[in-house]
């Protein structure tokens, strides 16, 4: 999603499994708050496994874009902060 959420599909396994795990132990950081260490900090090590696992399965769609930054009301509304996607102000 626009400005700063990536796309997961892609990406390889173990590519995937290194982000996360690394997050979890603190090895990767991003702007604070840094949502993606609450998230990776919320999984077991089987969890990231298997998140890598379907993620590196799926196929990329045929000309696949980033979405607007005001498509997923859910993403932005989610109950943790992004330092470096902050959600735009609603009213
Ligand atoms: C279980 C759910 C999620 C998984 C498995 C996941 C996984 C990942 C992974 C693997 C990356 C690294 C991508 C790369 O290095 O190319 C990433 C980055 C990121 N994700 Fe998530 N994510 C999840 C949920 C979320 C949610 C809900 C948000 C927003 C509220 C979010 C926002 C971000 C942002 C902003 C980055 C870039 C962080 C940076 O600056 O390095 N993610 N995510």
């Amino acid at each position: 999603m626009l400005p700063h959420v990536p796309g997961l599909l892609g990406l390889p396994r173990d590519y995937l499994n290194a982000q996360l795990g690394a997050w979890r132990t603190g090895k990767r950081r991003a702007h604070a708050p840094d949502c993606m260490a609450d998230i990776a900090k919320r999984l077991q090590p089987q969890d990231i496994e298997a998140l890598a696992s379907w993620l590196a399965a799926q196929a990329v769609p045929a000309g696949s874009a980033a979405a607007p930054s005001n498509a997923p009301r859910g993403v932005q509304d989610a109950a943790v902060g992004c330092g470096t996607a902050k959600a735009p102000q609603r009213p």
